[in-house]
């Protein structure tokens, strides 16, 4: 049985740190103690009930009453709770969601899958593979990291390595040796001064091209990027970016990571963020919503051209020294096989796609309103953020205090929005109803006039 409603709000935040806040601001200010979910709604300990606009945490595409998945999962943990599939063993899980995986992910070109735990370990992967595909080839001497200033990887030291955001580095450097950022193209704020989308994809393209030619392209594996940057603030790049992004490394001999943990199934709108791009990645992350979020699970897909340098290997140097106790872990496995499966018979990007234009209409016309909204940013399916400014003319950063304010009343109107620093993130599940995603906007809008 559960604790009880005193229990719980008396322990919240003593005894554990949370992720991602001040232990001391969490023990000043309590969590939200979140008891339960149905279809895509959350319910906290006070029986306070709100859409959840912010789909658990990118993952929850399905909602909280996806029955194949969690029928799936207490299947598997009745038939094999666990099996490692190092050296020697598999499962059955794992080799049917591979077949699933590799035509999911065709158009992408990419016909392997080397699983992990989460975002965080598949972007690791990503990294380390990369490194040793330049090895097996004779050219040892590619061994750095590119990646975009804002861009959000995870925190493992790899992955920490390669985000372009102070905030996960800072206190826990000196980081990986051989990374190194170049800016991001998001016209609200760059270096250039530059608001034209397609004039700053040149600009910023142009920084690659240039960090290139300083680090010397055979000293470089691979470049890593979001096809949307998610957590550093939902921007969109200008179409023109990531295939130029992927020409360049290409005539470069540098692999390129597509890192898709949120953008991978549909929530932008398309299956994956490099299709949304026309961009065939060497790698594409992916974790998240690969299980609905009910299992920590992740797979790393693997385009054609690497998969032949490492299977026609002779010498040896392709045997992988990296997996993780719960790579293909057999209950993820086949939480996938049934959350593909529903992702697919629901369609679920033509409903990301609508919801997503609706919720893009809905905040433009919030950022019309309220002059603290500085900038409003999403378009391509269900991830979109607004950004809060103390003045429009600055673009200074808000009173620390009222984004967590209008999250608060949001909360209180019925949908639980994200707060990350001066934006205001919204992740939906991708069957998200159009009543739902105005309750989403309506929340948003009593937050703002309380202001
Ligand atoms: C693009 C991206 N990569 C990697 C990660 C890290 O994933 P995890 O938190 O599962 O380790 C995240 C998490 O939000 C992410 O958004």
């Amino acid at each position: 049985m559960p604790k009880d409603e005193n229990f719980l709000k008396a322990n919240n935040a003593r005894h554990l740190w949370h992720p991602m806040a001040h232990p001391a601001d969490m023990k000043a200010n309590p969590p939200a103690i979140i008891t339960g979910g149905k279809g895509v709604r959350i319910t906290d300990v006070d029986g306070h009930e709100v859409v959840d606009g912010v789909g658990g945490l990118w993952n929850v595409n399905l909602g909280y009453s996806c029955e194949p998945v969690k029928a799936a999962i207490a299947a598997q943990l009745d038939r094999l709770p666990y099996y490692s599939i190092f050296r020697g063993t598999s499962n059955d899980a794992v080799i049917e969601l591979s077949e699933e995986l590799k035509d999911f992910f065709a158009p992408d070109g990419l016909t392997r899958a080397f699983y992990t735990s989460g975002g965080g370990d598949s972007v690791e992967t990503a990294l380390r593979l990369a490194r040793q595909y330049h090895k097996i080839r004779g050219e040892a001497g590619r061994t750095k990291f590119l990646s975009l200033k804002k861009g959000y990887h995870g925190t493992h030291f790899g992955g920490a390595s390669v985000n372009g955001n102070a905030n996960f580095r800072t206190a826990y450097e000196p980081m990986l040796p051989g990374c190194f950022h170049i800016p991001a193209p998001f016209p609200y704020r760059n270096p250039f001064n530059e608001t034209d989308p397609a004039k700053l994809a040149q600009l910023c393209l142009a920084a690659l091209e240039d960090e290139i030619a300083f680090q010397g392209a055979g000293t470089i594996a691979a470049f890593i990027m979001e096809p949307i940057l998610g957590a550093g603030g939902v921007i969109p790049p200008h179409a023109s970016f990531m295939p130029g992004v992927a020409e360049i490394c290409k005539r470069n001999g540098i692999l390129l990571i597509a890192d898709e943990v949120i953008t991978a199934f549909g929530r932008t709108g398309a299956w994956s963020g490099s299709r949304l791009w026309g961009v065939k990645p060497d790698f594409m992350c992916t974790a998240k919503a690969i299980t609905n979020g009910y299992f920590p699970f992740g797979a790393v897909m693997i385009a054609e051209g690497v998969v032949e340098v490492f299977e026609k290997d002779t010498t040896g140097k392709a045997a992988i020294g990296h997996g993780y106790t719960y790579s293909g872990h057999p209950v993820g496995a086949a939480a996938a096989i049934a959350c593909l499966a529903e992702t697919k018979r629901l369609n679920v990007v033509e409903n990301a796609a609508a919801r997503g234009a609706q919720l893009w209409a809905g905040i433009n016309a919030l950022k019309a309103k309220y002059p603290l909204i500085g900038d409003v940013r999403g378009g391509h399916g269900l991830m979109l953020a607004l950004e809060m400014v103390a003045d429009r003319s600055t673009k200074a950063a808000p009173d620390k205090a009222l984004p967590g304010k209008v999250q608060t009343v949001a909360y209180q109107a019925g949908a639980m929005v994200r707060v990350s620093g001066a934006n205001i993130i919204l992740s939906p599940p991708l069957v998200l109803t159009a009543a739902d995603a105005q309750i989403i906007l309506d929340a948003l809008d009593a937050g703002f006039a309380a202001l």
